[in-house]
């Protein structure tokens, strides 16, 4: 059984001044409880992983039963897996509940079907590459998900698609050349569905927009920044490091 362990900062307090030093920062770790469990500062005993408190040595653990996002962060990752604020803002924005029917293209790793299936009714995605729909399938078991379907299938060909006309609320599109993908995508949507299109390169997304045909309306371009702050006492400030791009989300209607 999965348990995920968090060790508080190590601190120690300054002879001089008496304030607190950070020797190290808290760490959070992700063990199965029936193996002992070595660390940088010492080991714990299977037997002793339990409850909701531990002690090793000078380090005091908190110990509880992982989440969907601690299980998610372990997931086997093969290509580019899409980032969790980019998933955030395409729940928002398309507003999948649990009555939606999902439909996703390519697959990859299943990060971003897994994740839309733990709030839609259903996810059935798509992926050209057998050992992608293999890890997928694998992750979706670990995560414990059973309303998401991966099977072969190549988006850019709308007749491997003709039996599911208007069937989707919403169409994730996360593949290399996603205007390929406009004619299944305008076919398997209901009219008023959303088509998403995940894409790290601009001229991507302009080369679909200019694509769309009279009855997708496209409703708009975004990327999402994410800046991490630091606080603490003498510090307030960003996070030192790139705000990496990831990708451009356009959120595009079937209008009849
Ligand atoms: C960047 S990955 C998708 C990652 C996925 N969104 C995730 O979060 O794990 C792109 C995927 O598109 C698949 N792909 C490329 N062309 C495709 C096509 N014509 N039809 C379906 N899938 C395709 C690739 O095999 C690859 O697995």
């Amino acid at each position: 059984m999965k348990k995920v362990l968090i060790r508080l900062p190590r601190a120690t307090e300054d002879p001089d001044t008496g304030k607190k030093i950070i020797l190290n920062k808290s760490e959070k770790y992700y063990v199965e409880s029936d193996s002992d469990f070595n660390y940088n500062y010492g080991s714990i005993k299977a037997k002793t992983i339990k409850g909701s408190e531990l002690r090793s040595g000078k380090d005091t653990f908190y110990v509880f039963d992982p989440v969907f996002l601690d299980n998610y962060k372990k997931i086997k990752r093969l290509a580019q897996i899409i980032t969790l604020k980019d998933v955030g803002a395409i729940i928002a924005n398309t507003g999948i509940n649990r009555d939606s029917e999902v439909i996703d293209a390519g697959a990859g790793s299943g990060a971003l079907s897994c994740f839309l299936a733990k709030i839609a009714k259903q996810v059935d995605s798509f992926d050209v590459e057998d050992k992608n729909l293999e890890v997928a399938k694998k992750n979706a078991k670990l995560l414990g998900i059973d309303n998401v379907t991966y099977a072969k299938g190549d988006v850019y060909n709308k007749e491997e698609f003709k039996n599911k006309n208007n069937t989707y609320d919403v169409f994730t599109l996360d593949v290399p050349e996603p205007w390929r993908a406009l004619d299944s995508a305008y076919d398997v949507l209901k009219v008023g569905g959303y088509l998403v299109i995940y894409a790290p390169n601009i001229t991507q997304i302009q080369e679909t927009v200019l694509k769309l045909n009279k009855k997708m309306l496209h409703e708009k371009t975004i990327e999402i920044i994410e800046r991490e702050w630091s606080v603490k006492d003498k510090v307030l400030r960003p996070v030192t490091k790139d705000f990496g791009h990831t990708a451009f989300l356009s959120f595009v209607r079937k209008i009849n």
